[in-house]
């Protein structure tokens, strides 16, 4: 029988190698391991990254990122809608013209459609959840740089900052209560927080994407904002091998005036986010990217996770490194199963 099989094994056992340390008391049972949980996850934590796309009349479908669209105007005020009443934390708008040009006009343009989007969406649903906007030229430009290219071929830093400057000011005209620049360029921080003060706004806060990595995983984006990048972006985008500049980043956003700041990716930088969440002064944030959600996505469409399961638990892995906000496309499915009470496999997970 089983019981004499252990006590068969037991009776081996030197007395000396007997534990008289047992850290398994405390998962016992469900009631004994949610008593000693250290990290929850909240809807409030997580902020949901959208796209609204120009010139279409249904939700397109983005192939690499299943479950995601780029929306029409009304399908992005349903979803949001939808996420606030989850309590979901935040929104991330993210626009994608109809036309492309070397400087990215549509963003800064006050009646193209996705400061019109942001209008709405303040108008609308912006008393329940936060409005952010990323603030970058890469969806916007023909060429798909984050910026302003010089006729070498290089991203140049300071005419770049100019522009990020004018995307500033149309965006919080049309509502923003947050701005995320994500374009890695020298003094962006300092160069909107001056714009925007410039013309009064003081109370929009700007999060700083202030550790952002070159990435592999940012691989499905592409698609999602119709990019024709080619090449990279390695002259502005950190080095995946180092975490001691991700200290200066983050210093020098501080700085300028950052009021959070973020690591990105997410899995890959964990380190670096716990580094960050240690010495901050001021919240940080993580954002899971389009190459980590396809990745789980797309295992778990082959059966070989469980897809649920694998999302929590990499949710949770923000928390406990010290993210306090977390940007993923699931924030609002997650938030959903917060809300209507989660099923037992994933309870310990929260
Ligand atoms: C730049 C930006 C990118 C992402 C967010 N902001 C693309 C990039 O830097 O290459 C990637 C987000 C994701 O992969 O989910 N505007």
């Amino acid at each position: 029988t089983p019981d004499q099989r252990v006590a068969d094994y037991r009776a081996q056992l030197p007395s000396h190698l007997t534990p008289s340390r047992r850290p398994r008391r405390l998962r016992t049972t469900e009631a004994m391991r949610s008593l000693v949980r250290e990290t929850t996850l909240r809807p409030a934590d997580l902020v949901l990254p959208m796209f609204v796309r120009e010139g279409i009349d249904a939700p397109v479908p983005i192939t690499s990122m299943p479950g995601v669209v780029q929306h029409t105007e009304d399908s992005l005020l349903e979803a949001a809608r939808k996420a606030a009443d989850r309590g979901v934390g935040g929104l991330i708008l993210f626009g994608v013209p109809a036309t492309k040009d070397a400087v990215g006009s549509a963003a800064s343009d006050p009646d193209s459609f996705v400061n019109r989007a942001i209008k709405r969406l303040r108008a609308e649903i912006g008393d329940d959840l936060v409005i952010m906007a990323d603030l970058c030229l890469d969806e916007f430009t023909d060429h798909g740089h984050c910026g302003v290219l010089d006729s070498r071929g290089t991203v140049d830093n300071d005419a770049t900052l100019v522009r990020y400057r004018e995307i500033a000011i149309a965006q919080a005209r049309a509502g923003v209560h947050m701005i995320g620049p994500s374009g890695m360029m020298d003094g962006q921080i300092a160069a909107i927080r001056d714009a925007l003060d410039a013309e009064g706004f003081e109370d929009v806060s700007i999060f700083a994407y202030s550790a952002k990595y070159a990435s592999a995983f940012y691989g499905p984006f592409r698609e999602a904002v119709d990019s024709s990048l080619e090449g990279d972006r390695r002259t502005y985008q950190q080095d995946p091998a180092n975490g001691r500049e991700a200290r200066q980043e983050v210093e020098l956003d501080l700085d300028e005036g950052a009021d959070l700041v973020m690591v990105k990716p997410g899995m890959p930088y964990l380190d670096v986010l716990r580094d960050v969440a240690e010495s901050s002064p001021v919240p940080v944030g993580t954002y899971q990217i389009s190459g980590e959600y396809a990745m789980i996505e797309a295992a778990a469409a082959n059966g070989w996770i469980d897809r649920d399961r694998a999302i929590m638990e990499s949710l949770l892995g923000f928390k406990r490194a010290g993210a306090s906000m977390i940007l993923t496309y699931w924030s609002s499915e997650v938030a959903g199963w917060i809300q209507d009470g989660l099923p037992e496999h994933l309870r310990p997970f929260v």
